[in-house]
């Protein structure tokens, strides 16, 4: 299709895979967008025609569709004061630690929900602008909650589903928002309510039913105008294939041994990898490692951290503590445990490309993600992916969707920080044969869960909720 032409696939996400950046010169660069949400859907995209709405992160947007590398993208505009109101404010400073178990207090403010409405109300906008005669649009993650409801109302002849990326909370701690009913009914206007664990999915239901009085049985809800919405879980996926193309590239397996080299040959490499955020549970995961070296069940010759923390959402005063937090942490662990050329923890703010990242899971010999609570954690599976001769430990925590799935893994509470420490030092000291088997049986589940197959079930049963209504929209195999 071209970019000025209407699709058969829309995707409606608040990013765009890629951001604009204006340069000093005024030039405009492209960047990757950071996050889990982008990494999933890109893959997707690239083997599908389709258009993808979203944001560019700027606040000074052209409305012109365009290509970037294959994918066509539709911007949507965004004020200074929105990214303030809408971004910075309701979806980050209220719904993400709302949905995130509340490890952060989220704060309610009118003027931020006005803004949340007016912003989902231009995206809906803009999906029913570019979606064909009985298209499917499919709408992502909590920034735009609204956007199916306001969507059906301008387009019902379109098949709308819906993929939250986070967590869905517990009726308890949904119950706080004050716009609880007009979240609730912006979600029904989806077929197909998508969430990453199924206890999710029955939180959802089950605030449909106390909350907006439908009937409901099961996962469907029943509404008086004869249409069914279904609310199921589908767990998301990477691209594993690809992944471990490129981890097994020699590039990239020099690249890993430099890295080690550059460490200083450690025996144990640990590694994290996260957008900074309180909700990855990294201050902890510092904290505990450093005291494993203070007890010397670890010593500096033989165990080196490597966090890889992206700064995210810096105009957010939550993150600006957290980073504060953990730069003053980290610099008093390598203050009073560190030597010259040999830090305890290598901390490390950039973003990288991929390759870069596979080389650095290729080069950890255990891979730490802990948060205290998360959708899915996409890092979890890309370390699996990228560790294909079957070495190598994963230490996991059981609030991270991917534990689900990667039974295998060593499980912590992130919350109790012995039971970490106690968790790291069995990883590190795993018997190869116990890792191998863990990490082999984490593999076969990642290989055959893979994001084209996360799609197409969506898809799948997105269609099989009204099939009467549906052009079929089959994504194709990535390779
Ligand atoms: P979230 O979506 O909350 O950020 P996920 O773990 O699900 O968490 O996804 C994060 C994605 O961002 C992964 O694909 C990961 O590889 C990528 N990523 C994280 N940090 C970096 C970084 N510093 N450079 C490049 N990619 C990164
Ligand atoms: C998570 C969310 C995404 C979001 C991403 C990056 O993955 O689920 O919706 O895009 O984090 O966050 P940002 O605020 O930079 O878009």
């Amino acid at each position: 299709m071209s970019p000025k032409h209407q699709s058969d696939l829309v995707i409606v996400a608040n990013r765009l895979p890629v951001d604009r950046v204006v340069n000093d010169d005024g030039s405009v660069d492209w960047r990757r967008s950071p996050g889990g949400l982008v990494t999933a859907i890109e893959p997707v995209m690239r083997a599908n025609d389709g258009v993808w709405i979203g944001w560019s992160g700027g606040t000074d947007d052209e409305e012109e569709p365009f290509e970037d590398e294959g994918l066509f993208l539709a911007p949507v505009p965004l004020s200074a004061q929105e990214v303030r109101e809408f971004y910075e404010g309701f979806s980050n400073a209220t719904l993400w630690p709302l949905y995130h178990d509340v490890v952060a207090k989220p704060e309610f403010h009118r003027e931020w929900w006005e803004s949340y409405v007016a912003v989902n109300r231009r995206f809906a906008a803009r999906a029913a602008e570019l979606a064909a005669e009985g298209a499917t649009v499919w709408v992502h993650d909590y920034q735009l909650q609204l956007v199916p409801a306001m969507l059906r109302e301008a387009r019902p002849d379109l098949t709308i589903g819906f993929f939250l990326h986070i967590p869905f909370p517990p009726a308890e701690l949904f119950q706080q928002m004050p716009w609880r009913r007009q979240i609730l009914e912006g979600l029904l206007g989806a077929d197909l309510v998508g969430f990453q664990r199924p206890n999710n999915a029955q939180n959802f239901v089950r605030l449909v039913r106390q909350r907006v009085g439908h009937k409901t049985h099961r996962d469907l809800v029943y509404l008086p105008d004869g249409r069914t919405v279904q609310a199921a879980a589908f767990p998301i996926s990477i691209d594993s294939k690809g992944l471990e193309k490129l981890a097994r590239s020699a590039s990239v397996e020099a690249r890993a041994k430099e890295i080690r080299e550059q460490l200083g040959n450690p025996r144990h490499l640990l590694l994290g990898v996260d957008r900074l955020d309180y909700t990855k549970g990294i201050y902890s995961r510092l904290r505990a490692f450093g005291e494993l070296l203070v007890e010397e069940r670890l010593s500096l010759e033989e165990a080196v951290f490597v966090q890889v923390a992206t700064p995210s959402r810096e105009r957010v005063e939550q993150y600006r503590r957290l980073r504060d937090d953990i730069d003053r942490l980290v610099g008093r662990l390598n203050g009073d445990l560190g030597r010259i050329g040999r830090p305890a923890i290598s901390y490390l703010h950039s973003s990288y490309p991929r390759e870069e990242m596979a080389a650095l899971f290729r080069a950890a010999d255990v891979c730490v993600v802990t948060p205290l609570a998360d959708g899915m954690n996409l890092v979890a599976k890309e370390y699996v992916a990228c560790r294909y001769e079957g070495d190598g430990a994963l230490v996991l925590s059981e609030f991270a969707g991917a534990a689900g799935e990667l039974r295998q893994a060593f499980m912590v509470n992130p919350y109790d920080i012995n039971g970490m420490k106690d968790a790291i030092m069995t990883a590190v000291h795993a018997p190869p044969a116990e890792r191998s088997k863990r990490m082999k049986a984490m593999r076969r589940t990642v290989a055959e869960h893979d994001v084209t197959d996360w799609a197409e079930r969506y898809l799948d049963a997105l269609a099989d909720v009204r099939p009467e209504h549906h052009k079929q929209v089959k994504p194709a195999r990535l390779s």
